[in-house]
């Protein structure tokens, strides 16, 4: 086995592969509670009708802001369905998102992604129904 091979990084290990998200909500380590999105919006709205949903990173542990570390951006789908992203910089803003969506046929959840330049990029999801 070469040099190189043996410090591979397994992927599940490898923050930079894939997606990460929380693994138990109930023993979050500090690195998911600084990362993982936080969604808060309605459990149910009405189809076509405008809504507010607030995304915030760091809300359970601050996350570090500073141009070495900081979150480079969030994005917001409704499962697959891409919906808005706001790119952010170092030390002048925080990372927040507050849009407003309307969605007009049924989606199961939201899904909130936010990418550190350090950790990668974390998922956070919330449960949404549309209704006629
Ligand atoms: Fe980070």
């Amino acid at each position: 086995m070469s040099s190189h091979a043996m410090t591979a990084v397994k992927c599940e290990e490898d923050l930079f592969c894939g997606v990460n998200m929380v693994k138990d909500c109930e023993h979050m380590t500090d690195l998911e509670k600084k990362h993982q999105p936080i969604i808060t919006a309605p459990k149910s709205v009405k189809k076509s009708q405008c809504f507010e949903v607030l995304i915030e990173v760091g809300k359970l542990m601050e996350h570090p802001n500073e141009p070495g570390h900081y979150i480079g951006f969030v994005e917001l789908y409704a499962d697959h369905t891409y919906l808005a992203r706001m790119d952010l910089t170092a030390r002048r803003t925080c990372p927040v998102m507050k849009t407003t969506l309307s969605l007009d046929h049924t989606h199961g959840k939201l899904r909130a992604f936010a990418h550190c330049n350090l950790h990668g990029t974390w998922e956070g999801r919330a449960e949404i129904e549309v209704t006629d």
